[in-house]
């Protein structure tokens, strides 16, 4: 440690700070690792021995305390806007003839960039130092992330030379695939369930209360619009200003490309496309942008999005892989349906092993045969699905698939009444792939919401033969249980507490637990608040049961056909006699004056970064909201998280109101006045 340490202490900082410059946002590295960690180590040694020396942006100074309160809210200097899509050149020359008519002329070129498909991010530095990183929450208020944005390397905590008094800068933050394909890895090894795709993932890693959880989730960051700049330089184009940014040593995409016309955006959209593979993250689109800025204030903004800017959307994702088999899955309602054994490919984001086939009548009308290579796709968050075969690969002689004619669980047959799409197993609760579904749906949080009861456990008891009937686990023997292999006295006291403490839930949650055909969670709602007994509920007709709101006539016979099984039958009497409340005892619980968006009807789709749909469906449901599964023109109001999908298109066709998240929370605090 040679000199002063108040003058080695910033040649350390110094020549770290280039050190990650050149490896995280230039990606090309000039010292070995071993030199970095030295650099390090002689930094935390003097920081230690002069506590008084730390700063807040030294290498040192990226992983800071767990939060113990909510992210606070922030408000934008600048609105963040979204983008309008196009989804073919057709569209691409519409929007661009829309801007010819407003300019009278041409837009005089483009820039082209990566639509990074992660989540979106707000920088601000003040004299070049990150002071601020906020979510885009509905566009006007975020939510304060700056703690676990430090944590991210890519992200500099001091520009360099030459940065103004204050600038914003907005980008995305995404998890590279490597990264997530490694966390699936570890998930799987520790027995645990993978996560669904980057995006959502990397959205759960900047949304932990404790940075160093971030910290742990080497996510990344492309920056690629500059917003509010005070004391800086001013540019005549955007591609001039994202040089800027990069010479400021913000991580810039060097896919980025500045382009003259719209044959050269549409090369570049097809360019993408097809190296869409090669990047080390996902992008599910092209963003194109007027470059000259006097052109983009000329078109200006409408209420929603720029007009200097699109989306143009890349179609979803095909590959094509082998599909090994077809296998079938005996669903807790006893409904048989084939899936897809594939070999594991990865696709828009995940590793898929196996997709549903749907029906045996699907399957045949796609042609699909085991040992066919056929074409997976993925988009969003959407279930993967097999598009059909590729015929010219397929080996002579690949024999059609059918459904077998007994249940290869049980050995009961499997029938298909005329009429409809789905083959049951007759096995009832002796089937115990029915009866594990069954177990699992009845335990599950939205139905009786047993802790403790999930398949491990379920598998566990069945396998030992102790469940034969969904009712046999109100009637577990603890000293059967206890000699179980891992369990003890505690583990078998919990889970009969967790047990016996669900026999008093509502009415609405038993009805539900039982797994009738159609009817889910609001279904059941307007059961129970009709009948308020299951014996009464059962012994109603399909006229009784049509007559309430919202109930037509297919669930009603679903209903019906579903208390007149005497197996159910039977399992009710059980459930009773175990001492499970058939019935309500009073009317459910409505706050008095809560019912704030009574008689609206809404629909969720997309993901929701703070709510499950199932929580989300809850809390309007608590304020005496309906919701729905298709957008109409009586929706009130769509609630649309990240990839929201088609249900957008349609309540925007149909002029129906389309809240975020932010909007949402309003709608909840404040009713019907949060939607305008
Ligand atoms: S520009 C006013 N450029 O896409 C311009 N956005 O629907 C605002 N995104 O919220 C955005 N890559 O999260 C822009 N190269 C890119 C982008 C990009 C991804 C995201 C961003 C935005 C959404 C627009």
């Amino acid at each position: 440690m040679a000199g002063k340490p108040e003058v080695r202490i910033e040649e350390v900082r110094a020549a770290l700070r280039r050190a990650n410059h050149l490896y995280y946002v230039l990606d090309s590295p000039e010292i070995s690792d071993i030199e970095y960690d030295d650099l390090m180590r002689e930094l935390i040694a003097i920081e230690t021995e002069h506590p008084e020396l730390v700063v807040d942006d030294s290498p040192t100074q990226r992983v800071g305390a767990p939060l113990d309160s909510a992210f606070a809210p922030v408000t934008h200097l600048e609105r963040m806007f979204s983008l309008d899509n196009v989804e073919s050149e057709e569209e691409l020359e519409t929007w661009q003839s829309r801007l010819a008519r407003m300019l009278e002329r041409e837009p005089s070129g483009y820039v082209c960039e990566q639509k990074i498909d992660g989540l979106a991010v707000s920088l601000t530095y003040q004299e070049g130092r990150l002071v601020r990183a906020a979510t885009r929450g509905d566009g006007q208020v975020g939510e304060d992330i700056t703690a676990n944005v430090r944590t991210i390397d890519s992200v500099p905590l001091r520009l360099q030379a030459g940065a103004p008094s204050l600038m914003e800068v907005r980008g995305e933050i995404y998890m590279p695939v490597a990264v997530f394909a490694a966390l699936n890895e570890r998930q799987a090894d520790l027995g645990e369930k993978p996560y669904v795709n980057p995006r959502n993932t990397a959205a759960g890693s900047v949304r932990q209360k404790d940075p160093a959880k971030t910290a742990q989730r080497s996510l990344s960051i492309w920056l690629y619009q500059l917003g509010q700049v005070s004391g800086g330089p001013t540019f005549a184009s955007h591609w001039e200003s994202l040089q800027w940014m990069a010479e400021l040593g913000l991580r810039v995409n060097p896919a980025s490309r500045r382009i003259s016309d719209l044959a050269g955006v549409e090369a570049y959209v097809t360019e993408t496309q097809e190296g869409r593979h090669a990047n080390d993250y996902e992008i599910d689109g092209i963003v194109v942008k007027v470059d000259d800025l006097g052109e983009q204030d000329e078109v200006g903004y409408t209420a929603k999005s720029p007009r200097w800017a699109v989306a143009y959307k890349l179609p979803p994702e095909e590959k094509t892989t082998t599909l090994e088999e077809i296998r079938i899955n005996v669903g807790r309602t006893g409904a048989v349906t084939p899936y897809a054994v594939l070999d594991p490919v990865f696709v828009g984001g995940v590793t898929v092993t196996n997709a549903t086939l749907h029906n045996e009548g699907e399957l045949h009308r796609k042609d699909l045969r085991p040992g066919d290579t056929v074409i997976v796709r993925r988009a969003g968050d959407v279930i993967p699905e097999v598009v059909g075969p590729v015929l010219t690969k397929r080996p002579k002689g690949l024999a059609k698939w059918h459904m077998p004619a007994m249940c290869p669980f049980c050995g009961n047959p499997i029938v298909l009444t005329e009429g409809q799409a789905k083959a049951r197993c007759t096995g009832g609760f002796a089937c115990p792939s029915r009866l594990r579904e069954y177990l699992f749906h009845f335990a599950s949080r939205g139905a009786m919401d047993i802790e403790g009861l999930g398949y491990q456990t379920v598998d566990m008891l069945l396998s030992e033969g102790v469940i034969t009937d969904p009712a046999d686990i109100f009637t577990l023997d603890p000293d059967v249980l206890l000699g179980f292999e891992g369990w003890g006295e505690i583990s078998v006291n919990n889970l009969l507490e967790a047990i016996s403490g669900v026999k008093d839930r509502p009415l609405t949650r038993l009805i539900t637990a039982l797994g009738i055909d159609h009817v889910g969670g609001t279904v059941a709602r307007v059961l129970a608040a009709e009948f308020r007994s299951l014996p009464a509920l059962m012994a109603a007709d399909v006229e009784a049961i049509t007559a309430l709101s919202g109930i037509g006539p297919e669930i009603a016979g679903s209903v019906v056909a579903w208390s007149e099984d005497e197996d159910n039958r039977q399992l009710v009497e059980r459930l009773g006699e175990a001492g499970v409340r058939l019935l309500d005892p009073e009317p459910e619980p409505q706050e008095e004056g809560a019912a704030t968006l009574a008689g609206m009807s809404f629909v969720v789709t997309g993901t929701l970064e703070g709510y499950k749909r199932n929580e989300a469906k809850g809390q309007l449901e608590r304020l005496g909201g309906k919701v729905t599964g298709s957008v109409s023109g009586k929706t009130a109001a769509l609630i649309a998280g990240a990839s929201p999908g088609s249900k957008l298109a349609r309540a925007e066709s149909l002029g129906v109101p389309v809240l975020d998240e932010a909007g949402f929370v309003r709608l909840l605090a404040e009713g019907p006045a949060a939607i305008s």
